[in-house]
């Protein structure tokens, strides 16, 4: 199954993402993750991606869309994949079709705006595997210690207030049309999030047709 997880900063892709990942068998592939690997540590790509990463803004189709490349060509994505923040506007949605890719569902997670900026803030990320947790709804066994690889979980940079506000006009701007384009595909599926990460998965799950 290749699959596109669809839907505003901090809807709950990367949480949805991990629960079918761990589900099925087949990796959840996190552009957004993979960036802040690269300016964890620094690498030339990291150093580009940075300014707009930290500023709310995309980063360019042109480094997007190489990474992407070369991720799916690896032997653990043949059987199948998780797209987790990718494609973010049409052109690398065109990108994604002309590299031959058959997309089975693009799951679209729709919540509130105003919900949206109440998650944010209690969001912590592990800076060694990228997982996502939240204080309040999706807390960790050991605070401040992620539960799948023992690292360090943080507040992402990206996560003040007013960049956040930034990231919902862009995806309004460049990523809502992504519906539109899958839409006509007939491949568009909805899931309201709920206030509760297990009610929401349960509804992606039936929605996708996988057994709870
Ligand atoms: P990226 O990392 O993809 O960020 P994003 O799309 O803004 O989405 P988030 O990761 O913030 O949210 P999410 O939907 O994964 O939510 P989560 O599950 O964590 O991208 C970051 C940056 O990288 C971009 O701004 C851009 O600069 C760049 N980039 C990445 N891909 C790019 C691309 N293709 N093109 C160009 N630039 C690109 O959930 C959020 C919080 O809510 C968590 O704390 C979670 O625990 C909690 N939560 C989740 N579900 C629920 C629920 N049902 N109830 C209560 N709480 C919940
Ligand atoms: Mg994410």
């Amino acid at each position: 199954m290749n699959l596109i997880l669809l839907g505003a900063p901090g809807a709950g892709k990367g949480t949805q993402a991990e629960a079918i990942s761990a589900k099925l068998g087949i990796p959840q592939i996190s552009t957004g993750n993979m960036l802040r690997e690269a300016v964890k540590n620094g690498t030339e790509l990291g150093l580009k991606a940075k300014a707009a990463m930290e500023s709310g803004a995309l980063v360019s189709d042109e480094i997007v869309i190489g990474i992407l490349k070369d991720r799916i060509a690896e032997p653990d994505a043949a059987n199948g994949f998780i797209l987790d923040g990718f494609p973010r506007t049409v052109a690398q949605a065109e990108a994604l079709d002309a590299m031959g890719v058959q997309i089975d569902k693009v799951l679209e997670i729709y919540v509130p705006n105003e919900r949206i900026i109440a998650r944010m803030s209690g969001r912590r990320v592990c800076e060694g595997c990228g997982a996502s947790y939240h204080v309040e709804y999706k807390p960790t066994a050991v605070e401040g210690v992620c539960d799948a690889c023992g690292g360090k979980t943080v507040q992402r940079k990206d996560d003040a207030p007013e960049t956040v506000l930034e990231r919902l006009s862009v995806y309004e701007e460049k990523t809502a049309p992504l519906k539109g384009y899958y839409e006509k595909t007939g491949k568009l599926v909805t899931v309201t999030g709920q206030e509760e990460v297990a009610d929401t998965r349960k509804l992606v799950f039936e929605t996708l047709g996988i057994e709870g």
